[in-house]
């Protein structure tokens, strides 16, 4: 292979390493903006609890699949309404609507 040729796959291979990073950028970028988590990964949803950043999705998640029936049960097993106490009246909600 002569040094012309390596020269020209060497600027290919950055060029097309270039459109792959900003390919991933961009895409990365809108994630950002939408507020979702990357591929793959459990979206938590809207912050209920700010005390410990515990998430609507994973709220309903834990009592519909653990059968949680007190905010004391969702602190046990997230934290949620174990500090300031002020997302209890959601989480209870959560309870009664069946975390649907
Ligand atoms: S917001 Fe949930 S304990 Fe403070």
């Amino acid at each position: 292979m002569g040094r012309q040729h390596q020269e020209a796959l060497a600027e290919h291979n950055r060029a097309e390493a270039k459109i792959i990073k900003a390919q991933l950028d961009q895409a990365e970028r809108r994630r950002v903006l939408r507020g979702t988590p990357p591929t793959g990964q459990f979206d938590a949803g809207r912050t209920v609890c700010s005390c410990f950043s515990v998430g609507i999705n994973t709220l309903t998640r834990a009592i519909r699949e653990q059968g949680l029936k007190t905010p004391e049960a969702i602190g046990e097993r997230l934290r949620a309404g174990t500090n300031c106490g002020s997302c209890i009246p959601e989480l209870r909600r959560l309870i009664v609507d069946g975390a649907t």
